[in-house]
């Protein structure tokens, strides 16, 4: 697959504008850190990347569903092995809901190992009168109100890279060492999930498979030689923001001589970093890892049509996803006329929706938050549309974490804008905690299952 011109190269973005990138106050450090981090070994292999764009492939095909969820930024201080395990949970409880009830494949992607640096919509604030530049994201900067923790540093590119990498080998010991196994379903709802009424109703399901597997057994069949019961596969991604940390991770493949960016299986760019013509796209055409594009209410059909000329000049399945995020007001409007000219261009897109950022508003007490309502109100839309043009509405990418925080309101316990405070720990947009999640797949599963048949 050729996928760049002639003069792509891991440092050709170099030449393009690159939108978002922080002022670095020395750029020799940042130089000769991202010389440290190209020494390191790669996070992921092409091989693995090159299976992810196959898994994809069958999502665009209509043959499967993705599902993209995590952290919206993680972070340096809340690191550990018990938050990476319940986030990995919660993905594994939506994955099974959605199996179950819709009976599709799931292609599950975590916004995690790599998930560090955010785009933000002005490069400065102003705190009690100072002008700071803005927080982010941890590799980045640190988020407290002062001069010196938000001037960019270096050294956190590398405790970044250290981070995701910790991260994916906790992750690839819990998909493949038991934990992910089919027949600790049950293990997987959380006490104060299993309380909530979506908490109830997985139980339910974690019954039915556990007595579908005793019955299966009771009939001879060898449950311990299937693998696909005991181990599962929990692909990376993360906005390719910071190129400087890109570049540095992309990695020649021995077998095809081919560029991948093996900072994680899958990059997606953010609705403020898909100019054709800028640094950003510019990087991920030549890459060879599956890409994803999110795709906001100002996108034209046309510029829709020329990113993915852009980005999948060779037409391959997998290859991208556009990530739609309209807006639960807009998506009518919006989504229809840019789904049909990606289609009629003969693309084979994989069409997914993120009903998260375009419902982000600020509660009266100053809180970044989201309504569960708009959520489910934008994924309706979404399907709508897709339904109507007869197109595959193939997934859906959301901000969650395992934990009870209390960031987006309503959900099962309809969460009220008086507690938002009591555990809002995000350090940059509001997730869905672990029953609003259950309850998103929930949903999710219905409206896949009233699809026409294809
Ligand atoms: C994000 O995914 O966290 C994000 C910033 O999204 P978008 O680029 O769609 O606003
Ligand atoms: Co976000």
């Amino acid at each position: 697959m050729a996928l760049s011109g002639a003069t792509w190269n891991p440092t050709s973005w170099r030449s393009y504008p690159a939108a978002q990138q922080p002022e670095w106050p020395d750029a020799a450090e940042l130089e000769n850190r991202c010389k440290e981090l190209a020494a390191l070994p790669p996070l992921v292999f092409a091989g693995e990347a090159r299976r992810l764009t196959s898994a994809l492939g069958r999502a665009a095909q209509g043959r499967a569903f993705l599902l993209q969820a995590g952290d919206c930024a993680e972070s340096f201080a809340e690191f550990s092995a018990d938050s990476i395990r319940d986030k990995l949970r919660v993905i594994l409880q939506m994955a099974v809901v959605l199996t179950y009830g819709a009976g599709v494949p799931v292609v599950k992607v975590g916004r995690i190992a790599g998930q560090f640096a955010k785009p933000r919509s002005s490069a400065t604030e102003t705190v009690g009168g100072v002008e700071l530049a803005a927080f982010r994201g941890h590799i980045v900067n640190h988020e407290a109100p002062d001069a010196v923790a938000r001037t960019p540093d270096p050294s956190r590119l590398l405790t970044a890279y250290h981070q995701a990498a910790s991260t994916l080998n906790l992750l690839r010991a819990f998909t493949t060492g038991g934990f992910a196994d089919l027949s600790e379903v049950h293990t997987w709802n959380r006490e104060f999930v299993a309380r909530s009424p979506q908490g109830r109703r997985y139980d339910a399901i974690a019954e039915e498979i556990t007595r579908a597997l005793r019955f299966m057994e009771a009939t001879g069949i060898d449950l311990a030689r299937e693998a696909t019961l005991h181990q599962v596969e929990l692909w990376t991604s993360h906005e390719a923001l910071l190129l400087p940390w890109e570049e540095a991770l992309t990695r020649r493949d021995s077998l095809t001589g081919n560029w991948y960016d093996c900072s994680a299986h899958l990059l997606w760019l953010g609705e403020r970093t898909r100019q054709p013509k800028g640094a950003h796209v510019e990087f991920l055409s030549g890459i060879h890892n599956p890409i994803a594009v999110k795709i906001g209410p100002t996108t034209t059909p046309a510029q829709a049509v020329e990113l993915a000329d852009r980005l999948d000049p060779e037409h391959v399945p997998g290859r991208l996803t556009l990530v739609s995020r309209m807006g639960a007001q807009k998506v009518s409007d919006t989504l229809g006329p840019v789904v049909e000219a990606v289609r009629s261009s003969g693309h084979p897109v994989l069409w997914t929706c993120d009903p998260m950022h375009g419902n982000t508003f600020v509660a009266d007490n100053g809180l970044k938050t989201r309504r569960f309502d708009d959520v489910l109100g934008e994924l309706a839309a979404y399907f709508a549309v897709h339904r109507q043009l007869g197109t595959w509405p193939g997934g859906v990418h959301v901000e969650l974490t395992g934990d009870d925080v209390t960031e987006c309101l309503g959900g099962g316990r309809s969460l009220s804008e008086d507690e938002l405070p009591l555990r809002y720990t995000t350090t940059c947009d509001p997730r869905l905690n672990a029953s609003q999640s259950l309850d998103l797949a929930f949903n999710v599963a219905e409206m896949l299952r009233t699809l026409p048949a294809g």
